[in-house]
């Protein structure tokens, strides 16, 4: 079997690193480092490491899931997160659309839940971008740069993704369960749709697959695994999953116990999947594990 190449940039990364770990062995991967390829210097026009890499070891197909993801670093590093997430993305579309590769551009819910056209999700793949802070504004801005570069390009658009590498909420709920009976508080006002990181990494492999084989895809995507929820039920069934189902839950602001939060984060950013799911199935594209099934790890 001839191995398949994937470009992966973002590889350190929680969602990059669970591609990586679930990757099949038919594929080859590419795992440039920000030293090799920094997505800073892509985005004032050094296009030069890009395009070795490509030359080099040229992929079938590449997958971008680099980004500045801290939504609060986004706020104080406005410029970085700017060069990282709106603009570097159009560069590499651009570079990727002159060498005949798709490209698979990992964004997020956040683009959506701010003030706009539509105030609540669900939203659909072609509903207006709304975001609701300046990371959500630089994603926004990054998938018109990558769809506006005439190549094949595709968007998919992922929330609250968690598992093994990436625990953030995971360990702010478990964290706090020390034995006592204390509620646990969460940010209530919050809802989307939780992401197992492994399940949805198979999915975007597979879609990787199905691009390598010049198969034809929407070219905004939105994999959804299971209903949405407010961060209060994901929070129940983490805890429930792991035993502490005596263990109440609050509601709390964002400025509660090491939760404080510099950025405005959406109320409701749920993105609607029917579109996308039904492509899914039509194309054999593997299904996606329903969060509730395994709310805690993955
Ligand atoms: N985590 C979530 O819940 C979530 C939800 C929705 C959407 N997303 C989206 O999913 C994607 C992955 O997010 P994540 O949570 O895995 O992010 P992450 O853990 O913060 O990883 C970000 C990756 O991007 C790399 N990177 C950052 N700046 C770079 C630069 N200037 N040049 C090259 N590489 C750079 C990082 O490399 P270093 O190791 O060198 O820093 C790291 O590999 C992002 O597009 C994000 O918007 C995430």
């Amino acid at each position: 079997m001839t191995a398949r190449c994937l470009l992966l940039l973002g590889a350190s990364g929680r969602l990059g690193a669970t591609v990586r770990r679930t990757a099949p062995p038919n594929w080859r991967l590419d795992v440039p480092t920000r030293i090799e390829l920094d997505l800073q210097r892509l985005a004032s026009g050094d296009t030069g490491p890009l395009e070795a890499r490509l030359a080099h070891a040229p992929p079938e197909v590449v997958l971008n899931t680099a980004a500045m993801a801290g939504v609060d670093a986004c706020e104080v590093q406005r410029e970085e997160a700017t060069a990282v997430n709106a603009l570097a993305p159009a560069v590499l579309a651009k570079v990727c659309a002159r060498a005949k590769v798709p490209l698979v551009h990992v964004s997020t819910d956040y683009v959506f839940g701010g003030i706009g056209s539509q105030r609540t999700g669900p939203y659909a793949e072609n509903a207006v971008q709304c975001p609701a802070q300046h990371y959500g504004a630089t994603k926004a801005e990054g998938e018109r740069g990558v769809l506006d570069a005439g190549g094949r390009a595709h968007v998919v658009r992922l929330s609250w993704i968690y598992g093994s590498a990436a625990r953030a909420f995971l360990d702010h709920v478990l964290g706090q369960v020390d034995g006592s009976g204390q509620a646990v508080a969460v940010f209530g006002a919050q809802r989307s749709r939780p992401t197992p990181a492994t399940s949805v990494s198979k999915w975007l492999l597979a879609l990787c697959d199905l691009l390598a084989r010049g198969q034809a895809a929407p070219s905004i995507l939105h994999p959804v695994s299971g209903p949405s929820a407010s961060r209060n039920q994901w929070a129940r069934a983490i805890l429930d999953d792991q035993g502490h189902d005596q263990v109440p839950i609050t509601e709390a602001p964002m400025q509660v116990r090491g939760f404080s939060k510099t950025a405005v984060r959406p109320v409701d950013s749920r993105l609607d999947g029917t579109a996308t799911m039904r492509w899914a199935e039509q194309v054999g594209m593997p299904a996606l594990l329903d969060w509730r099934d395994s709310p805690s790890s993955n």
